[in-house]
């Protein structure tokens, strides 16, 4: 029963993630662009834990490499605001490449294929 609830967790911290995101790249007033920071470090600190918490409780650390790339793009989604505030590129793509990441992030989850 916790194994589902933390799957359901970890599923909606990542929801919370790139909802934060977006309102980061597109949304308007300052106090908006708070509260999405709010909600993009605790959805980000819930997703870690309990990606961590389904990766050990079901022994799968030992299964391969993929989760390591997780990591590496649980990073990256965290330093998007940073890059969205220093306007490094158009917002829109910067949205368009968190999108993608995390659907490989959630491929890596489903398939773990390597
Ligand atoms: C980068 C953003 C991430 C996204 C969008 C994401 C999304 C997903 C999705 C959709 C699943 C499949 C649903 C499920 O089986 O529960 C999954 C599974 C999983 N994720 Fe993540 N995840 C992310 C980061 C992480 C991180 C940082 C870890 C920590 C190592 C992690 C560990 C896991 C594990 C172990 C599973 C397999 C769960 C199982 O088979 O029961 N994820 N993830």
């Amino acid at each position: 029963m916790f194994l589902f609830i933390s799957q359901a967790l970890h599923v909606l911290a990542a929801l919370g993630v790139f909802a934060a995101i977006g309102a980061v790249c597109l949304g308007g007033s300052e106090s908006h662009r708070k509260s999405a920071s709010i909600l993009h470090g605790i959805s980000l600190l819930v997703l870690l834990l309990f990606g961590l918490h389904l990766l050990f409780s079901q022994q799968l650390a030992g299964t391969g490499g993929w989760w390591h790339v997780k990591i590496l793009l649980w990073l990256v989604l965290g330093v998007a605001p940073v890059v969205a505030r220093r306007k490094v590129m158009p917002p829109g793509a910067l949205l368009g490449i968190c999108l993608a990441l995390g659907g490989v992030a959630a491929f890596l989850g489903l398939a773990k294929p390597f």
